[in-house]
């Protein structure tokens, strides 16, 4: 049963019981029509309590259903039948209210909800826009400028902020359950405010739609929903309840059907499930209550902060009481940076920091129960690192390496509970980037691999298992981007046309001014590695900066010039001497974007495809999160995996052929010639 129906006295309790979020499935949508029917046959009932089992709310539509025609009873006859009901239907809210299950609380007379309920239309997230009568019922509810924010952004409000809106009309303190009958009660005695879709949306002041339409505009960049979104609560405001309500179901039907929406489905679901992976089932992971790092360089400061977040205490271990001081600063400066931007108080940084204690004494982890290691690069430092460790930590505590390149099976051999160790790859800004790279060795225990992913669910982000070689998913893919760069640089293109190109593909920055600001000495030292175990990475250009010494934005010029005091990149004579030096001798073509961006991103999807057949990534959707989290690919692309499949993997297996034959690109991998004539990488794994 996905509704049951109590009556406790005059009120009668709807309750959704659809785990695990109350998704209005085609039964739930039947059940809750259904509801309204028997409860308007029966005159002892005075209002209706509408409520959730479980930890939510109703979260909304059930994706799942997106891809499929849609069934009747279709969400806004739902919601209409709800609106219509003979007696006042009460939402009562807790945990989410959120797309489709907001606009059925708004169907309802009246909505009341428990202080930490959230409500919000995160429809554009997902490239359609509410379907269900959200964009035509909140602006007469709570008015156009609130509105435009919460369904343009997709972001949801809190209960307090909801009630000063008008969005709710009671906060709750209490059982919600007893608070709404006792409300419904009180509410059954007077007469109902009308039905939303009979109000009208208040008026607008000159331009507002026009000014709106510009900052959602340059917010959304290239995702769609955003400013369709827009236009169809322009719609309600000017146009009459039934005409919006038509313009917004069918926007939201074609959205649904759009290569946008189906990619952000993707991400979607690969994100929830990226959090459960199905070989760690049933493995319980190790209680983390406290946590250290060593090392407060970039990484090390930024991992503290993202641990302090998530309410652990820290210990911030550096090499003398002068670097100590060091770090400690660099971790106040992060938190100095969230005051200023807003994001925190300085009450909150205040506390933060004292939550984090610094030291050169390796005595202060004898009790902690995570210990994450981000020294230099450099294996014979961090080995003697992990020997003290192992010589001061409890012997059950957790032991990570945040190395980006080097082998953690190599790291950990001098450590004595090699089964407690792991990678924990971070990516930088360590406290705001999504992606953790959770790298198991050989030895790696069951329970302390699930122990990375319980982490990475606590600090908020993203996991992803990788297993070992150069440079992990991330960073290996990484190097095949900045080769093809190099490619393309040497066959005609020149570093502003690349860079504007991947722009428009739609990462927030290119290939080259990405390296500028990064700085190229760390990919230069990575590949002076290389060339020591014999490999011979492709960098002709970038070795010759290197030499000379530009390093990029720091040095004051890299792949372009910088002049002081300004990050505005500009084009490089000395630059484009090297890259015509170089040039000599090799194929020339005529790029467009278009063919640009193939000649970069088909090459990383060639790559992933070795790195799927290793089995160094367990799943395609993995490297997408990989390369969205931690690398800035446009979400709504849905990585360079599903970009390919979406796109069709013989096309694919085709450019990459004729890159190959211009000795532009490695052909085809085997394993992406398999995938292709399966039409899907998940074929790889059968
Ligand atoms: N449809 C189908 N499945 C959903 C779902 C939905 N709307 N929302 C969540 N799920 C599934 C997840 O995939 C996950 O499944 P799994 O256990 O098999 O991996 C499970 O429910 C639990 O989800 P979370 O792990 O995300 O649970 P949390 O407790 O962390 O978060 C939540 C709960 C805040 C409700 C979060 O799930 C969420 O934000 N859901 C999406 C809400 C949403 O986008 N709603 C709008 C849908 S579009 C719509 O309503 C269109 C309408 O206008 C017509
Ligand atoms: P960094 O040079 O900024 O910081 C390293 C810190 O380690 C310094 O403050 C140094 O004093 C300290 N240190 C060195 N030896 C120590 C010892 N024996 N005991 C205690 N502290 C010691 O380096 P960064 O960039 O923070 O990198 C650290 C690690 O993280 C490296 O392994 C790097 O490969 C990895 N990494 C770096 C990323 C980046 O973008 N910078 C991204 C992901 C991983």
């Amino acid at each position: 049963m996905t509704v049951t129906i109590v009556r406790e006295d005059a009120i009668a309790v709807v309750t959704v019981e659809n785990p695990p979020v109350n998704a209005l499935s085609q039964a739930l949508r039947q059940a809750l029509v259904d509801a309204v029917a028997e409860l308007d046959a029966d005159a002892a009932v005075k209002a209706v309590v509408l409520i959730c089992a479980g930890r939510t709310f109703i979260a909304g539509a059930d994706v799942s259903e997106f891809g499929k025609p849609p069934q009747p009873p279709h969400l806004p006859d739902v919601v209409a039948s709800i609106e219509s009901a003979k007696k006042p239907w009460v939402a009562a809210i807790h945990g989410s209210a959120l797309g489709g299950g907001l606009e059925v609380a708004l169907g309802c007379a009246w909505r009341v909800a428990v202080p930490s309920a959230s409500l919000g239309l995160p429809e554009v997230k997902l490239g359609i826009i509410p379907g269900a009568g959200g964009t035509v019922r909140l602006p007469r509810l709570i008015g156009p400028a609130a509105a435009v924010d919460l369904v343009t952004s997709g972001s949801p409000l809190g209960a307090k902020k909801a009630r000063e809106l008008g969005l709710v009309d009671a906060v709750l303190e209490g059982d919600l359950r007893t608070g709404a009958i006792a409300f419904a009660t009180e509410v059954a005695e007077k007469s109902s405010p009308p039905p939303i879709s009979d109000r009208v949306v208040p008026a607008v002041g000159a331009g507002f739609w026009e000014n709106a339409e510009k900052a959602v505009a340059a917010k959304a960049k290239r995702e769609v929903a955003p400013l369709r979104a827009l236009a169809a609560l322009r719609k309600a405001s000017e146009t009459d309840f039934a005409s919006a309500m038509e313009f917004e179901r069918e926007t939201f039907l074609e959205l649904r059907g759009s290569a946008q929406a189906a990619a952000l489905r993707h991400v979607f679901f690969a994100e929830r499930a990226a959090l459960r992976p199905p070989e760690l089932a049933g493995i319980t992971p190790r209680d983390i209550r406290s946590a250290a790092v060593i090392g407060g360089g970039t990484m090390g400061a930024g991992i503290a902060a993202a641990l302090r977040d998530a309410g652990l205490p820290v210990v911030l271990i550096e090499r003398d009481k002068v670097v100590v001081e060091r770090g400690l600063a660099n971790v106040r400066a992060i938190y100095q940076g969230s005051v200023k931007r807003g994001r925190i108080t300085q009450s909150v940084a205040d506390e933060r920091m004292a939550g984090i204690i610094g030291g050169d004494d390796y005595g202060l982890l004898g009790d902690t129960d995570l210990v994450i290691e981000a020294v230099f690069e450099d294996l014979a430092v961090k080995r003697a690192v992990f020997e003290k460790l192992s010589s001061v930590c409890r012997p059950d505590a957790v032991l990570a390496t945040n190395t980006s390149y080097l082998d953690p099976g190599a790291i950990s051999e001098g450590v004595s509970h090699p089964e407690l160790f792991l990678g924990l790859h971070f990516f930088s800004p360590a406290q705001f980037m999504k992606l953790l790279e959770i790298v198991p060795t050989k030895r790696t225990a069951p329970e302390v691999l699930a122990t990375g992913f319980a982490l990475a669910r606590l600090l908020g982000k993203v996991p992803v298992r990788a297993g070992i070689c150069d440079g992990f998913i991330g960073n290996r893919i990484l190097k095949v981007t900045r080769a093809q760069a190099e490619r393309v640089l040497l066959s005609g293109a020149t570093p502003s046309t690349v860079d504007a190109a991947m722009r428009a593909f739609g990462l927030p920055m290119g290939p080259f001014e990405a390296q500028d600001l990064g700085g190229l000495d760390i990919a230069a030292f990575q590949r002076k590695a290389a060339r020591e175990r014999c490999e011979a990475p492709f960098a002709p250009v970038a070795d010759r900066l290197c030499a000379i010494e530009r390093f990029g934005q720091k040095t004051g010029g890299g792949w372009y010039d910088y002049q002081p005091g300004d990050r505005a990149p500009k084009p490089s004579e000395t630059v484009a001497k090297i890259i015509a030096e170089e040039a000599v001798g090799r194929p020339q073509r005529v790029w467009d974007d278009a063919a640009i961006a193939d000649a970069i991103l088909l090459p990383m999807v060639n790559e992933a495809t070795c790195i799927l057949e290793e089995r160094v990534a367990l799943r395609a959707a993995d490297i997408d999160l990989v390369k969205i989290h931690g690398y800035g690919f446009p979400r709504w692309r849905g990585g360079p995996m599903h970009y390919a499949e979406a796109r069709g993997l013989t096309e694919v297996v085709a450019v990459l052929e004729g890159l190959a034959a211009d000795g532009l690109a490695e052909p085809p991998c085997e394993a992406l010639r398999r995938a292709a004539q399966a039409g899907r990488f998940s074929a790889l794994a059968e």
